[in-house]
């Protein structure tokens, strides 16, 4: 089927993102969160995206008018799953939430709606199994700032039904992204090479190689990353990150993901990135 109308759980940055884009790609989108405080900052950083989309020539105004018809917010689950073609979770990186969640949509949404997760990391196949429609849930990983970034990474679970696969092709060329199609297993491609990088370059931090900012410099002079793996982390949160890495540490069992102890203590220390003002760099308010 061709998603034209779209439930997103989880107004955060990737729930908001993702809602823009599909709105302005031509779907309804209906945007849920716990909170109305949760839904007024998803709209205020959709507004300031679409705004930015306009002064760089981006969109058109109106073209941001009418994908903000198309964009409705609520905190009702139900309301929002009633009748899409799509529910989208992009809540927390939580296996018990993302289950419950899907549980409880399930009760209310249609018997041939479609689910897709944007885990970055976690099992498909455990997510579809709290389903009573295993075949209808795939992975559909978004990468932030989601109008910026143009990749789509498709995940395909034990039990997804190909044509979900060609559903999710239908929605990344109609959001302007590249798909890729990836086999279910722990970090995809995605968060697996890029933990990764980030992991060696926090050991380098601790063993004295260089300053996190040299490295920096040395991944986006020397191999023209757009920003170095310890800026990213920042970007990401550094509790992020430490979560992915234990997970596939856990579930990989590969050395190269034991998390570093310096991720670990500063972490415990609040120094999760731009969000608190200090990780591996100083970041203003
Ligand atoms: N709407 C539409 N287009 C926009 C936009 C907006 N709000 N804001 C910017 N753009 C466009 C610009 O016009 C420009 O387009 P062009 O290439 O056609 O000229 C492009 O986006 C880049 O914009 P800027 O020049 O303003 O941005 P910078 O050059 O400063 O780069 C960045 C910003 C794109 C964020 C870059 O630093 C980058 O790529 N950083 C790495 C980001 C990254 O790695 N993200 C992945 C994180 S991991 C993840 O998300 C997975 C999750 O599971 C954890």
């Amino acid at each position: 089927m061709s998603w034209s109308s779209i439930a997103v759980l989880g107004a955060g940055t990737m729930g908001a993102g993702i809602a823009q884009v599909a709105a302005r790609a031509g779907c309804r989108v209906i945007l849920r969160d716990l909170s109305d405080d949760a839904l007024e900052r998803a709209r205020d950083s959709i507004d300031a995206s679409l705004a930015k989309a306009i002064s760089l020539g981006k969109a058109t105004a109106e073209e941001r008018d009418a994908a903000l018809t198309r964009l409705e917010f609520t905190t009702s689950l139900d309301a929002a799953v009633a009748d899409v073609d799509l529910v989208l979770e992009a809540v927390p990186e939580d296996l018990a939430l993302k289950q419950r969640l899907f549980r409880e949509a399930q009760a209310h949404c249609r018997a041939d709606a479609d689910f897709a997760t944007n885990t970055s990391s976690l099992s498909i196949a455990t997510i579809a199994a709290a389903t009573d429609r295993p075949d209808r849930v795939i992975g559909l990983h978004f990468f932030n700032p989601v109008p910026v970034m143009k990749l789509l990474e498709i995940v395909r679970g034990e039990a997804t039904r190909e044509s979900l696969v060609d559903s999710a092709r239908g929605l990344a060329e109609r959001l302007g992204k590249t798909a890729i199609l990836v086999r279910d297993t722990p970090g995809f491609a995605t968060s697996r090479l890029g933990v990764l990088l980030g992991l060696e370059a926090m050991r380098m931090v601790e063993s004295g190689v260089a300053s996190a900012q040299d490295i920096d410099t040395a991944m986006t002079l020397g191999y023209g990353h757009p920003m170095g793996p310890l800026r990213l982390t920042d970007l990401v949160g550094l509790d992020v990150r430490l979560g992915i890495a234990d997970y596939l540490f856990a579930t990989l069992g590969s050395e190269a993901f034991r998390a570093p102890e310096l991720l670990r203590r500063m972490v415990a220390e609040g120094l999760l990135g731009k969000k608190t003002g200090r990780g591996f760099y100083e970041w203003g308010s």
